[in-house]
């Protein structure tokens, strides 16, 4: 490969975008109703600990996910005809190994692009690539894909790109900024040849769906608080991290997961690096995540709303989890 490395890694990340978290963190605590961004659970401890959420028997996305790749992966590589496989948080792409091993499989695999927050997920799973796909360029993005998705390498000519975006990651983002979100994504595809594959978990009984966000063991209970040791490590602040209790509950009317740290007594936390101190009433929740879950009509009214059209879509052999594949509208 001519003068760049076959294998690399794009950091577009610089001091001042560390500036993300400070200012999350500044605007979110001084709302009415406090808030964070799901993305600041994931430092090492945090996507460790959702790694161990994944194979916990409560938690049903994951397994659902994986066995519709394991069952239509050849169907999915035949459809989008990819080339390149980008992927959107790709964590340790431990499902979208199935995929890749399958396009490697054809010969069709040119080049897979992760993409991720955490620089460390993305240098592992590059190296462990290089090695696996040896004859395809592998190039990690590290970044926010609500920000940084034009640091993504332009496609290959003439060859199929799948912009993939998996495990139910889009259910984090609230209507508005989830169509705003998929339009952006949809900028990625060129029209006529290149394709979205999107995991939506699907909407099902209460007790199930509540279940996987309050399993037994607690890891649940830890990722969430973790966000709070994130913001003492990164911001020096002292949240008494064992004072929050981990709170989920699914809105019936809103089709979606709440995730909140409720205060077990009055607070008041100094957050050093902004500087920022604020006040916890006891008993007051700060909202940590919303994970919505899918029917067939919302997932296809977002996806047209964004200039998408819905090819395919896949489900497990239980409907809980649904993978589709679109492309631009014509
Ligand atoms: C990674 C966003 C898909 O919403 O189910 C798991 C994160 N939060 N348990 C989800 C999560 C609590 C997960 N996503």
């Amino acid at each position: 490969m001519s003068g760049v490395e076959r294998v690399r890694v794009i950091c577009p990340l610089n001091d001042g975008d560390e500036r993300t978290l400070a200012d999350d963190v500044l605007d979110g605590l001084t709302r009415p109703f406090k808030e964070l961004s799901p993305k600041h659970f994931y430092d090492e401890v945090g996507g460790e600990l959702f790694d161990q959420i994944c194979d916990l028997p409560e938690y049903y996305p994951t397994r659902a996910e994986r066995s519709i790749f394991e069952t239509r992966a050849e169907e999915i590589v035949a459809a989008s005809q990819m080339a390149e496989l980008v992927e959107l948080g790709s964590g340790t792409a431990a499902k979208t190994m199935i995929l890749i091993d399958q396009a490697a499989a054809t010969g069709t695999l040119k080049r897979y692009v992760p993409f991720d927050v955490t620089e460390a997920m993305v240098r592992r799973c590059c190296e462990i690539c290089g090695d696996r796909f040896e004859d395809a360029e592998i190039i990690g993005v590290v970044g926010d894909f609500e920000r940084h998705l034009d640091y993504i390498p332009a496609p290959i000519d003439g060859e199929p790109r799948l912009v993939a975006l998996l495990g139910g990651t889009i259910g984090n983002f609230v209507p508005g900024s989830r169509r705003q979100l998929l339009r952006s994504i949809a900028s990625l595809l060129r029209p006529g040849i290149d394709h979205l594959l999107l995991g939506t978990d699907l909407v099902k009984d209460v007790a199930t769906i509540e279940a996987a966000y309050n399993d037994s063991a607690g890891v649940t209970a830890a990722f969430n608080r973790n966000v709070l040791n994130v913001i003492n490590r990164d911001l020096d602040a002292d949240f008494d991290v064992e004072a929050f209790e981990h709170v989920a509950f699914y809105d019936r009317g809103r089709e979606w997961i709440e995730m909140r740290l409720r205060a077990s007594r009055a607070m008041h936390v100094k957050i050093n690096a902004i500087p920022l101190e604020v006040d916890f009433a006891s008993g007051e929740e700060l909202r940590t995540e919303v994970s919505a879950k899918f029917t067939p009509q919302r997932l296809a009214d977002d996806l047209c709303a964004a200039g998408l059209t819905l090819e395919k879509t896949w489900t497990d052999s239980e409907g809980q989890f649904a993978l589709s594949l679109s492309s631009p509208t014509l």
